[in-house]
């Protein structure tokens, strides 16, 4: 949700904005800016709609050559997706041009109080308040960083602020509060960016910044301080993965590439976690193994489909720990006054790490003294920031909005630290956890066996891309995998599509059953599922109402066959780790329907990657 970017160095600054912001499409907008400074004056260019809409206008009226430029991609909280909102945003007097990415909750009365004093808005947006304020602000203050710090003292609410001021060439401002910035070091120039994959092109020095802190950059220097002025205590990082992770690389969408790097995501998040004697080390577990022992509940919290992987997970950690495991979406949590103690061990979920509504859970759960421990494939993010520990996801840079390699590696990260409570409480022998991580050390080779076998799916897309409605049914881990399937396929498809729990059908939606209604069922494994007939007779009782049924079900189960329009088969493997197989064609099924009907499939409509607004 809104990327913003700002530069000082030798390069052309336009440039280099356009193409950061280009970098960070996939966040999610729907207008785009971008200003510099040359020749004693601040140019400005910026348009509603996508970026190549501004890339037209700089091509029909260019901007002058920079060093020192800022963008921004808007996500429209405050006024419509227009010209005149889009960011930059100039300040009443001319010398301040500024984005800024949040929402400032205070900005009617800074409206109000600013118009009082003589200055006219020109946009309808929050932030136009703090371009004006920041105005004022230089006009009575020589230093920026000082003059930045006046104004977020002003300011109410979440926000990234990056800004400069005409009078001082050559300095780039910017400021955080519950909003993501990173700034960029490279030889003679300096990067500040909401997501290192604006500069990674240039260079892969990061230094993370703290919450409530300001920064200026200019060509050779960083200066960081804490909203009170005090120096602030930053993180420099050296970013692990290069452009390429950041590129195509010969698909057509992110999204189809992220689908089939799922298997090294998986064995990088699994690589180093276990020892020769197949024990479990979560380095990354600050956590007191005291606090872990003692656990009487675990709350996972979570948003979309990292809430499904928290649904998954569940079935896992109370299998293996014995300890009940709740499982919230984030958006709820506070609201609902959640049974939280310093014996409950509160686990958030999320891949980009500035979800709003989960950071706020986090800062919830905390204020109950709760141990907070992060599964984030984001490093430095926010959520891992404020969280007790981490567990990091190693599934490189996700772009497409609708998340599949980010889940596949949630579910496991979430498996590791299941498996973790269990060996530190002494709740799993050595050979049972090695057997059990000798499962999930086999499962990217088997991700790779689904991934060579999805031509079917293919054409199974194109059989149904013209289908109203879709259904997706599953019991146990199956059912959180329904849930999954449906909201890939409503996301990028925009199609009616819905999750139930298999054995919920015949208490309201089997009424929607209809002839030709496409049902994707998840079958467990057979033999060994106690649930596997029930299944079965849940896809007799859809198919016998006419139903089409697509039926994914491990390779030889020939009792499914028989009930199946279409069979998806998967590789053999546990019923906890079902999901981890049986999600990929679902996955690999919405991307097909979202391309055949002509969606863009990376950047849907009305959704951003990463959601910094409650
Ligand atoms: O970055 P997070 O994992 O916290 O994001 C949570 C959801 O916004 C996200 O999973 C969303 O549901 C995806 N678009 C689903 O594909």
């Amino acid at each position: 949700m809104c990327g913003i970017v700002g530069y000082v160095g030798p390069r052309s600054a336009a440039t280099v904005v356009v193409e950061g912001l280009r970098r960070m499409e996939y966040r999610g907008y729907d207008s785009a800016g971008v200003a510099v400074v040359a020749d004693g004056r601040i140019s400005l260019r910026k348009k509603a709609g996508k970026l190549a809409n501004l890339e037209a206008e700089l091509a029909a009226e260019a901007l002058p050559d920079s060093r020192q430029g800022l963008g921004h991609t808007r996500w429209a909280t405050h006024g419509a997706p227009t010209d005149v909102n889009a960011h930059p945003h100039l300040s009443y007097n001319g010398r301040v041009a500024l984005v800024h990415n949040g929402i400032i909750e205070n900005h009617a009365a800074l409206r109000e109080e600013l118009e009082a004093d003589g200055v006219r808005f020109v946009s309808e947006t929050d932030s136009e308040a703090a371009a004006h304020l920041l105005g004022r602000a230089v006009e009575r203050n020589p230093s920026l960083l000082d003059a930045m710090r006046e104004v977020c003292g002003r300011l109410q609410g979440a926000f990234t602020l990056v800004a400069f001021d005409l009078a001082q060439p050559g300095r780039i401002v910017a400021a955080r509060r519950n909003s993501p910035l990173v700034v960029g070091v490279g030889q003679g120039e300096a990067f500040v960016a909401s997501d290192v994959a604006s500069f990674i092109g240039y260079t892969k020095e990061a230094i993370e910044l703290g919450q409530d802190q300001v920064v200026e950059i200019t060509a050779d220097s960083v200066t960081a301080l804490t909203f009170t002025g005090e120096p602030a205590v930053v993180r420099p990082y050296a970013i692990a993965w290069d452009l390429s992770a950041a590129e195509k690389g010969g698909y057509d969408w992110f999204m189809r590439k992220e689908i089939y790097e799922q298997p090294k995501a998986a064995a990088d998040t699994l690589l180093g976690r276990i020892g020769p004697d197949g024990t479990l080390c979560l380095d990354e577990m600050r956590i007191d193994p005291a606090v872990l022992r003692l656990a009487d509940k675990v709350i996972i919290v979570a948003c979309g489909t990292a809430y499904h992987a928290g649904l998954i997970a569940k079935y896992a950690i109370e299998h293996w720990t014995r300890i009940p495991c709740e499982v919230e979406i984030a958006s709820e949590f506070r609201y609902r006054d959640p049974i939280v103690t310093r014996t409950t061990i509160v686990v958030t979920i999320s891949q980009s790490g500035e979800t709003a509504d989960t950071l706020m859970a986090i800062r919830h759960a905390r204020e109950q003294q709760a141990p907070v421990v992060a599964i984030c494939n984001t490093n430095g993010s926010s959520i891992p920031r404020e969280s007790d520990a981490v567990l990091y996801t190693r599934a490189g840079p996700e772009i497409g909005v609708a998340s599949t390699k980010g889940f596949t590696t949630q579910i496991i990260a979430c498996y590791l630290l299941g498996l973790y409570l269990a060996q530190e409480r002494g709740l799993k022998y050595g050979d049972e956890i090695r057997q059990i991580v000798a499962e999930l050390s086999a499962l990217p080779a088997q991700m790779e066996q689904v991934l060579a076998k999805l031509a079917e799916v293919g054409d199974l897309a194109r059989e149904l891309a013209d289908a109203p409605s879709v259904l997706f049914i599953g019991r146990h881990v199956g059912y959180p995998v329904a849930l999954e399937g449906a909201l890939k396929l409503k996301e990028i498809s925009y199609l009616h599509a819905e999750g139930f729990a298999a054995g919920e059908l015949k208490h309201g939606p089997i009424a929607l059953v209809e002839p030709g209604l496409p049902i994707f069922a998840v079958v467990p494994p057979q033999g060994r599922d106690q649930l596997h007939d029930k299944v079965i007779s849940n896809i007799q009782e859809v198919r016998s109402r006419g139903a089409r049924t697509i039926v994914l079900a491990e390779e030889g189960d020939v009792e499914a066959v028989p009930y199946a329009d279409h069979v998806i088969s998967l590789p053999v493997v546990s019923t906890l780790f079902q999901p981890l197989v049986a999600i990929i064609p679902l996955q690999f099924f919405a991307c097909e329907i979202a391309t055949l009907n002509g969606h863009d499939v990376d950047q849907p409509r009305n959704l951003a990657k990463s959601v910094t607004v409650e």
